[in-house]
């Protein structure tokens, strides 16, 4: 199956090309050496990175998963392991997919990975998920079985969120954003990651934590959905769980009356701390440019 690039559009991951196909195979006999090698290299660097950073909840999962360090991982052998633990599987998808699709299989406890991997000219920042991001920053937290029941309980919503309008999926994607993506949370020993844009990230992973540029702030449902924030740069605003039941919790309500009276007020911007506000850390708010959020 050859997938169609679609059009680009503008997404909360930038400006990128969406993809008509649904999932293909993992083309697992053409990846070449250099493939192989960028997944061993991103893997060891962010094994080193992540040791003292990452939640405890992912390092579990991924000592259990068992991901072969020197080859990209099949697909396949990464099921087991999850169907056991939640029930969850993986298909293979050229890219970002069109929101029904993704919502669709994230309801089906089907989580999309891209089948390609960057270049070793794009280690450190590409504008688009590749399997590297996909894989060893989502995949992990699939094996808890809390974050599985949000991930899945998120595509559920969002099919509905569909059928509410634009500003619904709007809020809808900022959760999103800054939980699943771009989540902090809190444990014992200090604030951890678990959010996978960070996580497979080497830059944001010392950043988010120990950076005194950006505000980090105690999570809160409705003000993270007023939140704009940037896909160009590393984020002025981080979010902080106490648990993923917390955050499981606050988002079992129906959003239905929650998408209506979000949407009358004006969304804060990324940078900001605004009244009511939890402040953990306060940022420095050092090198932010006028250039517009998300
Ligand atoms: N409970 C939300 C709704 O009714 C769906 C949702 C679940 C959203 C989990 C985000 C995370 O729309
Ligand atoms: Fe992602």
């Amino acid at each position: 199956m050859i997938p169609q690039r679609l059009e680009h559009q503008a997404t909360d991951k930038g400006y990128v090309p969406i993809y008509a196909t649904g999932v293909v195979e993992q083309p697992w006999h053409d990846y070449s050496d250099t493939d192989h090698a960028v997944w061993s290299e991103l893997y060891a660097r962010q094994r080193e990175v992540l040791r003292g950073r990452a939640c405890e909840q992912f390092l579990a999962a991924m000592a259990a998963l068992q991901m072969d360090e020197t080859r990209i991982p099949r697909f396949s052998d990464l099921d087991i392991p999850l169907r056991r633990s939640t029930g969850w599987r993986l298909v293979a998808v050229e890219g970002l997919l069109p929101e029904a699709d993704f919502f669709g299989h994230l309801a089906a406890r089907e989580f999309p990975v891209t089948w390609w991997i960057r270049t070793p000219e794009q280690m450190d920042y590409l504008a688009e998920p590749d399997l590297f991001h996909d894989l060893f920053g989502h995949v992990p937290l699939l094996m808890d079985p809390v974050f599985a029941d949000y991930m899945c309980a998120y595509g559920q919503g969002g099919l509905k969120a569909m059928h509410l309008g634009p500003d619904a999926l709007t809020q809808l994607a900022r959760l999103y954003w800054y939980t699943v993506e771009f989540g902090l949370i809190r444990s014992a020993e200090g604030l951890r990651i678990y959010g996978s844009g960070i996580l497979s990230s080497a830059g944001e992973s010392r950043y988010s934590l120990q950076s005194d540029v950006p505000n980090r702030i105690g999570f809160d449902r409705d003000r993270i959905m007023r939140t704009r924030y940037r896909i160009d740069s590393f984020q002025r605003g981080y979010f902080v769980i106490d648990s993923f039941d917390q955050l499981f919790e606050a988002t079992r309500p129906d959003f239905t009356p929650i998408y209506a009276r979000l949407a009358g007020l004006a969304p804060h911007a990324a940078g900001e701390i605004v009244p009511g506000d939890a402040v953990i850390t306060r940022g420095t708010c050092e090198g932010w440019d006028d250039t517009p959020d998300a």
